[in-house]
């Protein structure tokens, strides 16, 4: 049926291009790689100016209000372009479109918007699009198409890297966070699908996978399949070729011995350990329903450190959570101080639509605004600390891209996900090489190739 679509519309599909906006996580970022591999299957190839675009997507994120305001401020700004050419197909997805308040801000004000889908039926793109070309008719769908099983095609950013997701939704709750509302029930894909797509990357010369899910700890918990997150990691760093190994996220609750053990054990699970504590307060973390202390937050980072030496442990803190008093907001700090974080990434609480937290009493922005400087000011120096220490050392990076400033250095990571800036000629992007670190920043460290 599809593919007699794709041949009635072939020539309409000729030399036409498409742009994606992508907002949020990397759950989005990957679920944009899986919608523009259906574009091109159709014909469109890609263009990075929105506007010389024939089909412009926002794929949009709505975690924190911010996400949100920005999304409605691009899409207003495409009005006067959609007005000028109607035949451009604009088009919202992603996890703003899962809930009915944001989608209806898109339907009601935004009539510029042609086609509105959701996180869960990506795969029926191509329909959605034969259907607004068909009835020129605005399409809305939000169904649940998306075979679990399916082996998911994309395409990666670039040749050496890619993600594989391995689970979707979240059951956690967590009394600030919408992604339960926006992405549904977790779910884990099949064992052997994600060990099946991980050995197809692998043919195809990918170096570096990541394993994404909301907790990927508690994958298989809801399914009956033999296989706990740990096992599956160890059976993924077990397939041959497989140079580094990532995964995010995991909830420090669902974070176990056995996974420790899987990472200490396996070269090609990389030495990085990303740990969301959200608040050092008891009190704040059982309002925020996250279900664990602080004593075992700092038992379970303390175990990962004695286990893996030099692994790098980062974090995701929010600032100014309802009813966080400065000694809640003391405790934030003393436990940054007790782990001493590599990165984190910080927020100012954010009330979503809801969620159970919306109804809480919100704190002063001022109060929030000098909380959160004095939470970097915590934070930074102990990065810039961390990175020192790789002064002297030969690591191995493997690089990214040209850094943005100037084209012969490149930037890249080392395993334990540190950004590094290295003088390097281009051809070697996609490669590990071994660097020597000479310097370093708060955010980045950075030395000279070192000839092998
Ligand atoms: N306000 C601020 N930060 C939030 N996060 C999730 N929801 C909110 C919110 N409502 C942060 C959490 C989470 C990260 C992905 O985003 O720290 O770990
Ligand atoms: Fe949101 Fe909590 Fe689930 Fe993370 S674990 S996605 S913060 S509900």
């Amino acid at each position: 049926m599809q593919n007699l679509q794709k041949e009635k519309y072939k020539d309409y599909f000729e030399g036409k291009k498409y742009n994606i906006t992508t907002f949020g996580c990397q759950m989005n970022e990957h679920d944009s790689e899986r919608i523009s591999y259906i574009l091109e299957d159709l014909g469109y190839t890609y263009t990075s100016n929105r506007e010389d675009a024939d089909f412009i997507l926002f794929n949009t994120c709505l975690v924190r209000e911010n996400a949100e305001l920005k999304l409605y401020g691009q899409v207003s700004s495409l009005k006067k372009l959609k007005k000028e050419n109607p035949e451009k197909i604009i088009a919202v997805s992603g996890c703003m479109m899962q809930t009915t308040t944001a989608r209806g801000v898109i339907i009601d004000k935004h009539p510029e918007v042609d086609i509105i889908f959701g996180t869960k039926n990506i795969n029926s793109l191509a329909d959605l699009i034969f259907r607004y070309l068909e009835t020129n008719e605005r399409v809305i769908d939000i169904s649940t198409d998306d075979v679990k099983d399916d082996f998911e095609k994309y395409n990666a950013t670039n040749d050496f890297q890619a993600y594989v997701n391995i689970m979707r939704g979240c059951d956690n709750y967590c009394t600030y966070c919408i992604v339960p509302e926006s992405r549904g029930r977790e779910e884990s894909r099949r064992p052997y699908t994600i060990i099946e797509e991980v050995e197809y990357l692998v043919d195809q010369g990918f170096k570096e996978i990541t394993l994404l899910g909301q907790n990927v700890n508690s994958y298989g918990n809801k399914a009956n399949y033999d296989f706990t997150f740990p096992e599956l990691l160890a059976r993924v760093a077990k397939i041959p070729g497989v140079e580094r190994i990532r995964f995010t996220s995991s909830h420090p609750k669902d974070l176990s011995d056995e996974l420790i053990d899987v990472i200490r054990d396996n070269d090609n699970v990389c030495n990085y350990f990303h740990l969301p504590m959200q608040s050092g307060s008891n009190s704040v973390l059982k309002k925020m329903n996250r279900h664990y202390t602080i004593e075992k937050y700092l038992e379970r980072a303390n175990k990962l450190k004695e286990e893996i030496p030099g692994i790098a442990l980062s974090t995701d803190i929010i600032v100014g959570f309802p009813t966080e008093t400065e000694e809640d907001f003391q405790k934030t700090l003393q436990a940054c101080r007790k782990v001493g974080f590599d990165s984190a990434f910080t927020f100012k609480y954010s009330p979503r639509p809801k969620t159970v937290a919306a109804t809480y009493p919100i704190i002063d922005d001022k109060i929030v605004q000098d909380r959160f400087q004095r939470l970097l000011d915590e934070l930074y120096p102990t990065f810039n600390e961390k990175n020192k220490e790789y002064i002297g050392r030969i690591v191995d990076v493997l690089l990214e891209s040209e850094s943005k400033n100037d084209s012969s250095v490149l930037t890249g990571r080392t395993d334990t996900f540190k950004l590094v800036h290295v003088k390097a000629p281009k051809e070697l992007i996609g490669e590990i090489v071994k660097v020597k670190i000479t310097d370093n920043t708060s955010f980045t460290i950075s030395g000279d190739l070192v000839n092998q």
